[in-house]
């Protein structure tokens, strides 16, 4: 799809422009830029030469099964006594895990420039859910150090310093200042995002300690956990450890940072050291429960605030690294793989005992680090509407498996599965975001769960239900009060299109619901995905707010029947409030607008009356939180705009954000 032309929807906003930004396209990785697939066709038949993220290559739809699906489904619920249903869940469940190396790009340049595109995306997320974990790490956290003085000069929050590079993924060593931290810190003072961090875990004698105190002293409460190694069963693969290094080998390792950390004074509170995430395994090396057979759990139960793991359903490395020779995958191919539910349950099977035990040992369980594929996703898939509903189902799954929680992955502009990318840092000034399917997921996942902290998930069971058509009952203190509902197929003739009769046992059926959906003409379409009529837009078209008038349906039902039947196209999902509460309790409480003019340090005191903006183009609030905000897209030249907003730095106008206050 060309990069289309649309009104910025923060058009009467000025920001700081940075026409000029070194390290441009700074990425993950070092090297492999896809190049076996940018050759592929495009519409135009033009060749694309670009970088991955922006790729406009689309798949072929998937053939039809050859069996039939049951389309005609009962949805019988019970009012009470629902069995089989998950732990209480968070609205926070679908999160974010943001590579250490681009968050110069992602969340800002430093401390006093945040990008707002960033913030009004975590903000829609706290509208919905409460609040938004967010992990900043990955492969990148095992060499990153903070520079000895802590500070980088021109103002930067990242280096990378390229002599040595090695490993699979090739990643540069990263030199962090303190500001990295002040700038997620500023982030939350904005937007209520809670984060993840790690410690470097490659060199254990001695452990690089400096970012445990920093990330205390700076992040404070907004401190969720700290990663006591990323991966580690992948350690001896990629030679940073040796044959026999084992889950004892590796607790042997969280015993010494303990004592380090203890002799050093590193940790003054002891709040950090009651804040670990482990053992982030890839169940590539070790199942889980060697690692828990090891006696982890109970050796630093007082420590592990999170167990975890990370784990993607295939990868893409042959394409990303491998040289000649290499098998690459062919996305077509795999594309099928992405488009049923059975997929999930096969994905997570392993982990239920897991789940099941650290229940027992009162810990929370999380996908740590997940996508659609590792090294980078696959082109036609990772960013098509199909990975849209892949997340959002595979995240609901998670969540009737007992897992807390689940980070999807970002990198840079080289890969195909970004939730949301920032345009490379020389371009900021004319091209905006672009917007991925998963983020698409996660506000749907927000809202499918809601701010309560008492929402039940249960994948429903139908006989004869195909794994087309997966079905999510959604319960608070044990009564239904949404239904999710998937239907992965393809088929725009109608014929398969879903027709979910909804019914509760021990209630009266309401005379009418309302109906949310997710939405888009084919599984293969990538870009301007619409969730109750509202989108993000396609390539380089977002500011990280939806545009468009929300459109929520409202379905009457049958009361005679006792029945709502609820239609969900061939692709699509729909979420179904089946009360009011339950439609209005992720969007009523006080909001508040906040311009990032909070911020004191006025270099330029510009300034705009709260009047004008009150009328303006992106104040006003209404009952669906963040409908009316912006304009539909129209054809019409798009206005050069920057992304980045000097938190502080105003020229002419604020930045509105929508964000609830908690
Ligand atoms: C952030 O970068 C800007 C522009 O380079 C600089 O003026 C400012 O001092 C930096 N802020 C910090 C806290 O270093
Ligand atoms: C960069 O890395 C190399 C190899 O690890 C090291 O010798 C060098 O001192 C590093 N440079 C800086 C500026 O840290
Ligand atoms: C943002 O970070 C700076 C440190 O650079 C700090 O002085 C300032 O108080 C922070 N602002 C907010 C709003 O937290
Ligand atoms: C479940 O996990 C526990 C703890 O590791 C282990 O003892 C048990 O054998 C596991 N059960 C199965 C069926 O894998
Ligand atoms: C690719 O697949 C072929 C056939 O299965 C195999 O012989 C070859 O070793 C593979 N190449 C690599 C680099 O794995
Ligand atoms: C999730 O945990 C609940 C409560 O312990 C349990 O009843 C349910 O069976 C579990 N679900 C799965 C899929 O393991
Ligand atoms: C931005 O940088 C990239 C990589 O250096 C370059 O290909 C591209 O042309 C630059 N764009 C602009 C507008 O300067
Ligand atoms: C949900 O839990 C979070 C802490 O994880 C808390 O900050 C928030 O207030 C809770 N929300 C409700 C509605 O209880």
């Amino acid at each position: 799809m060309a990069q289309k032309s649309a009104p910025g929807p923060l058009r009467s906003l000025c920001f700081l422009l940075l026409a000029s930004a070194a390290n441009a396209a700074i990425t993950v990785y070092q090297a492999g830029d896809q190049a076996a697939f940018t050759t592929a066709s495009l519409a135009s038949g033009a060749t694309y030469t670009g970088v991955a993220a922006y790729n406009p290559t689309s798949m072929t739809v998937p053939p039809l099964p050859t069996a039939s699906v049951l389309t005609t489904i009962p949805v019988n619920l019970q009012n009470s006594g629902t069995v089989g249903m998950s732990i209480k869940q968070k609205g926070s469940f679908f999160g974010f895990s943001i590579e250490m190396s681009v968050t110069n790009q992602v969340l800002g340049k430093n401390s006093t420039f945040l990008q707002v595109p960033f913030l009004n995306l975590m903000a829609n997320i706290q509208q919905r859910a409460g609040s938004v974990m967010v992990r900043v790490g990955g492969n990148t956290q095992e060499s990153a150090k903070l520079v000895a003085d802590g500070v980088i000069p021109d103002g930067r929050v990242l280096t990378k310093n390229l002599t040595g590079v090695t490993g699979t993924t090739q990643t540069p060593p990263l030199e962090y200042s303190r500001d990295l931290l002040y700038m997620m810190r500023n982030i939350s003072s904005l937007v209520n995002v809670h984060w993840f961090l790690g410690i470097p875990w490659f060199v254990t004698a001695p452990f690089d300690t400096a970012i445990i105190r920093a990330a205390d002293e700076i992040l404070g409460d907004y401190l969720l956990g700290l990663q006591a190694g990323n991966e580690p069963d992948m350690y001896n693969l990629h030679g940073h450890r040796g044959d026999t290094y084992s889950p004892f080998d590796y607790g042997g390792e969280v015993s010494d940072l303990l004592t380090q950390v203890a002799s050093e004074g590193s940790d003054p509170t002891g709040r950090a050291m009651s804040l670990l995430v482990g053992p982030n395994i890839a169940d590539f090396a070790w199942t889980p429960e060697l690692v828990w057979d090891s006696g982890y759990v109970d050796k630093f139960s007082n420590n592990l605030a999170y167990l975890a793991v990370e784990k993607y359903p295939r990868d893409n490395c042959a394409a990303m690294f491998g040289g000649p020779g290499a098998n690459v995958t062919d996305p077509q191919s795999v594309l099928p793989l992405y488009l049923t539910h059975d997929a999930h349950t096969q994905l997570l099977a392993p982990y239920l005992n897991s789940t099941a035990y650290a229940q027992t040992k009162g810990k929370p369980f999380l996908m740590f680090e997940t996508n659609t594929a590792s090294c980078g996703g696959f082109l036609g898939v990772s960013d098509s509407f199909a990975a849209a509903l892949w997340g959002l189902d595979y995240a609901l799954q998670m969540a009737h498996s007992n897992f807390s929680g689940a980070m999807f992955h970002l990198g840079g502009q080289n890969v195909f599965y970004n939730p949301f990318t920032s345009p490379p840092t020389n371009e900021s000034t004319f091209h905006s975001w672009t917007v991925g399917p998963l983020y698409y997921s996660a506000l749907a996942m927000a809202e499918a769960i809601g701010p309560s902290n008492n929402t039940q998930v249960f994948n429903y069971g139908v006989a004869d239900l195909t794994s087309f058509t997966p079905i999510y009952g959604i319960y608070e203190n044990g009564t239904p009060v949404r239904v999710a509902i998937f239907n992965y197929l393809d088929d725009p003739s109608g014929a398969n299109t879903v027709h979910a009769v909804i019914s509760i046992a021990g209630a009266t059926i309401p005379s009418s619901v309302k109906v949310k959906y997710l939405a888009a003409t084919s599984v293969v379409q990538k870009g301007g995905f619409t969730w109750a009529g509202q989108t993000f837009g396609g390539i380089f078209e977002s500011d990280g707010r939806p545009m468009g008038q929300e459109d929520v349906k409202t379905v009457p039902c049958d009361t005679t029947a006792g029945t709502c039947t609820i239609d969900v196209p061939a692709p699509g999902f729909a979420l179904v409030f089946l009360t009011d509460d339950a439609f209005t309790e992720n969007k009523g409480g006080p909001s508040m607008t906040f311009p990032t003019t909070a911020q004191t340090k006025t270099h330029n005191t510009a300034k705009v009356d709260p009047s004008i903006l009150s009328t303006s183009n992106g104040y006003r609030m209404s009952e669906h939180e963040l409908a009316g905000t912006s304009k539909k897209p129209s054809a019409g030249p798009r206005t050069a705009q920057a992304s980045l907003v000097g938190a502080g730095v105003v020229l002419g106008a604020m930045v509105v954000l929508l964000g609830r206050v908690l």
